[in-house]
This record gives structure tokens, C-alpha cells and sequence, in this order.
């Protein structure tokens, strides 16, 4: 998705990011990389002051909230399955490779007139159902190591936000971390009013996703709130609704 933003007659707005950091990942999925979406976001700057002036404009984009979210498929869709990056870095230079660009990106937001933005942290990483199906010769659990790299690139990201807090004045930068309560929801999905968390709704459950997943698509389950993850690699709606719940009350909750 590139620059969603809501409501104009609000004078609020709302933009959310996300798919990827690495430009080569971009390419991998074909999707739009990061430049990109900040080259479109300049355009609807403009865009806006055209329709409501340069200091209305201007005013609402200083009080638009920020949702960055991304670096899942960089490491899974990317990082683990091409050689071209795990050739050149290793997986901690690779994470502060990524953790650059963010820096990067979160720094020219800020000099187009961000103030308040919010960027996720990765989910648990290593118990996506398309994950654990493919260790499943040796039992289905979460797949730890990646689940590490998740964890250790959300500590790096909230020291990086809290320099970041430092160095650029007015800017409020939140980690908006969806690792623990995703976690809590699949060790424990029958808190939360689910059956399975191992395997998805969608077909088998254990490897099919995004176009694969239609109305067509055999064995699919009847009922995709009793399941934490819609396909694969993406989590049902109820799981979305619970978590993004829980920032709400959290880690966004100085923005509302
Ligand atoms: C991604 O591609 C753009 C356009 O070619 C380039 O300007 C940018 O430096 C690249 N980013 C990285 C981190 O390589």
C-alpha cells in the first residue's frame, strides 16, 4: 500500500507505509519500493496545498499521525531465500542495513514536516504458518532463530528511536511493537477466542497465500475468526482488530 490518506473535511490525516525497506526486496515482490512512496507522498504534499492552501497544508500534515510498518518481508521474503543479500551481509549487517534506511526515511519524513510517527517493530517472525511448514520434519513449533532476529531488530530499533527523540526536535517517534501480544495470541489463541494459531484459514493452511487465497481456493475454513493467521503469512482480521486494539491503548495512545 502507498499513501493512504483519510478524511480531508477531518483535517486529519493519516499515512501508512509499508512493504519494504530494501529496494531489492521492492524488486523481489514486485511492489513499490520505498523511494517511491516517499516520491508519491511529496506529490500529495503538493496536492494538498493546491486544494487547501499552503498553511492549512501545511498545518495538517504536522498533525498527521505516521504508521511505518515494515521489514518482515525483507528478512523472510528476501534476506532468507535469495543469496544476493545474505552473500553481501551478514544477518546483524543486514539488520543495520535496514535499520539505515529507516533512519533515513524517518529523518526526510521529519524535514517534509512529520512530527508524529509511529513505526512497528517485526511480529514473531518465526511462527508464521508458511514458517513452520517448512520445518515440519521436525515438529511444527515457531522457527526460534527467527524469532531472535525479530526480537533483536526491535531492540536495535528502539535505541535508534530514542537517539532519533534526541536529535530532531518536536518529532514524536513511538515503536509501535506488535512482537509480544502477537506472540501471547498464538501461544495462547484460545484466550482470544481462537482454535489455531499453527496452521491458516486459507487452503491446507501451511503454505498458500495472498492470490493463492480466493473464494475458489479448496479446503479453506468456514469461519476465519477462529483462525489467528488468514493465510500463511498474514493474520486474520480478528487478529489485526486485536492488536492494532492493543497500540491503540499503547504505544499510540499519546496520539489520540
Ligand atoms: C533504492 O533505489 C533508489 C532509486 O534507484 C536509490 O536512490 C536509493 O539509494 C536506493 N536505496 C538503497 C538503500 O540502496
Amino acid at each position: 500500500m502507498a499513501v493512504i490518506s483519510l478524511s480531508l473535511q477531518l483535517e486529519f490525516a493519516l499515512l501508512l507505509l509499508e512493504l519494504a525497506y530494501d529496494n531489492a526486496t521492492s524488486d523481489v515482490l514486485s511492489v513499490i519500493p520505498l523511494w517511491q512512496e516517499m516520491d508519491y507522498y511529496k506529490e500529495y504534499q503538493e496536492k494538498l496545498r493546491g486544494y487547501l492552501g499552503k498553511e492549512k497544508a501545511n498545518g495538517i500534515l504536522l498533525e498527521a499521525l505516521y504508521l511505518i510498518s515494515m521489514g518482515t518481508n525483507d528478512f523472510l521474503e528476501n534476506y532468507y531465500i535469495f543469496p544476493s543479500r545474505s552473500k553481501q551481509y551478514s544477518v546483524e549487517e543486514y539488520r543495520d542495513f535496514l535499520l539505515g534506511i529507516a533512519k533515513d526515511f524517518i529523518t526526510e519524513l521529519y524535514q517534509l514536516g512529520g512530527r508524529k510517527i509511529a513505526i512497528s517493530g517485526l511480529p514473531p517472525m518465526g511462527c508464521l504458518p508458511l514458517e513452520r511448514t517448512t520445518k515440519i520434519f521436525s515438529g511444527t513449533d515457531c522457527v526460534e532463530k527467527y524469532n531472535s532476529v525479530a526480537l533483536d531488530f526491535n531492540g536495535k530499533l528502539q535505541e535508534m528511536i530514542k537517539r532519533l527523540n534526541k536529535e530532531l526536535p518536536g518529532i514524536r517517534l513511538v515503536l509501535a511493537n506488535p512482537y509480544d501480544i502477537l506472540l501471547d495470541i498464538i501461544q495462547n489463541p484460545l484466550k482470544y477466542g481462537f482454535v489455531d494459531a499453527a496452521k491458516a484459514c486459507c487452503g491446507t493452511g501451511m503454505f498458500e497465500m495472498s492470490y493463492l487465497c480466493n473464494k475458489r481456493s479448496p479446503f479453506t475454513c468456514p469461519d476465519a475468526s477462529k483462525y489467528v493467521f488468514w493465510d500463511s503469512f498474514h493474520p486474520t482480521e480478528k487478529t489485526n482488530w486485536i492488536i492494532a486494539d492493543h497500540l491503540v491503548k499503547t504505544s499510540l495512545a499519546e496520539f489520540l
